[in-house]
């Protein structure tokens, strides 16, 4: 399944195609090249671009580099999150950290940090400094939340409030800047870009969540990641933060059960964790949850001050991802 605009689709496509990397250390810079070549849904490069239209822009081709450094970001968060999160598979395939190993897995993250700056330095040169700001408040961000979902694995109780802020900053962020970093090439006044970056936060809140709900109850032919691996170490997902507000005391002791179990009891762990879910219907007060993020996201792109027809492709955008099976 394609997302977005489908000529920006090509044309980001045929970037990252392009991208090429040395032929040594092989361990170093086959890893790159194995992340980026395998299917990802590449939504927010699709953002850069969108965000650039929508602000009437017309030389795409100029906003490429800074797609190129949102999806190289995004590429490097996803090779240490994985080692972070135990994840054995990503987009269908063995993550980098198994098919080589946790010091390669680092290293090459690393490194495909550093390339995506690299591209940020290949964009239009009045546009540098402010891409510049914007990304680095975002990169940080990415990682305070990164470091909360972390910390939350082993927290016994977080909020509904606390769960919403970290996947605002390990997730959201990253949405919502991608669109404020076209937004900054289109040359928008102050005031659009803040409304375009609120439009992609909350997007991406939404997105988290519907993330979230996929990790339990994805299709495993298709979701392209471990489903249940959340569950299997403890993630303080909304599903979990949403059973646990619900859950009878008398179904309490299973629960703390299924917690303490190991990852040799895995299949255990995620089976009766998912009939918890069901029992409670948790996964309806997610989706519910999450619809209250696009609705929130759709008034702010219905305040963007641009012609309606020129937001379509966003809309559109929005919608599939909401309704993906990946
Ligand atoms: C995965 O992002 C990380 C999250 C923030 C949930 P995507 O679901 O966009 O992953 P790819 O790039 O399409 O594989
Ligand atoms: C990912 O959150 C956020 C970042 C990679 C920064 P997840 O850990 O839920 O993403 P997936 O599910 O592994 O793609
Ligand atoms: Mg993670
Ligand atoms: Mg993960
Ligand atoms: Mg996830």
């Amino acid at each position: 399944m394609m997302f977005g605009n489908p000529l920006f689709a090509q044309i980001i496509d045929s970037a990252l195609a392009q991208s090429s990397f040395p032929a040594k250390p092989e361990n170093l810079y086959q890893p790159i090249a194995y992340i980026l070549s395998l299917a990802g849904k590449r939504i927010r490069p699709q953002l850069v671009l969108l965000g650039a239209d929508l602000f009437g822009y017309k030389n795409i081709e100029a906003a490429v580099p800074a797609a190129l450094a949102i999806e190289y970001f995004h590429n490097f968060s996803l090779i240490h999150d994985d080692i972070m999160d135990k994840a054995p598979i990503r987009r269908g395939k063995a993550t980098v950290h198994q098919h080589w190993n946790d010091s390669v897995a680092i290293l090459s993250g690393d490194a495909l940090l550093v390339k995506a700056y690299e591209q940020l330095s290949n964009c239009p040169v009045n546009t540098i400094a402010p891409l510049l700001k914007t990304f680095n408040r975002i990169a940080l961000e990415v990682c305070e939340g990164q470091q909360l979902d972390m910390d939350f694995e082993l927290e016994e109780q977080v909020t509904e409030a606390q769960y919403i802020e970290m996947i605002r900053l390990k997730t959201s962020v990253l949405l919502g800047g991608a669109l404020a970093l076209g937004a900054i090439i289109a040359d928008a006044d102050v005031e659009e870009r803040e409304k375009i970056n609120a439009f992609g936060v909350n997007l991406g809140i939404a997105f988290q969540l519907q993330d979230d709900i996929l990790d339990a109850y994805g299709n495993p032919d298709t979701f392209g990641k471990q489903v249940g691996g959340d569950i299997l170490v403890n993630k303080k997902t909304i599903l979990h933060i949403l059973l646990k507000r619900v859950l009878d005391a008398a179904d309490r002791p299973k629960f703390d059960a299924l917690l303490a179990l190991k990852n040799e009891e895995g299949d255990r762990k995620v089976q009766g964790m998912k009939e918890l879910y069901n029992a409670y219907a948790v996964r309806e007060l997610a989706e519910a949850l999450k619809e209250q993020y696009m609705v929130k996201a759709y008034q702010y792109l219905a305040d963007v001050t641009v012609e309606e027809g020129r937001k379509t492709d966003l809309y559109q955008l929005a919608d599939t991802l909401m309704h993906r099976a990946r």
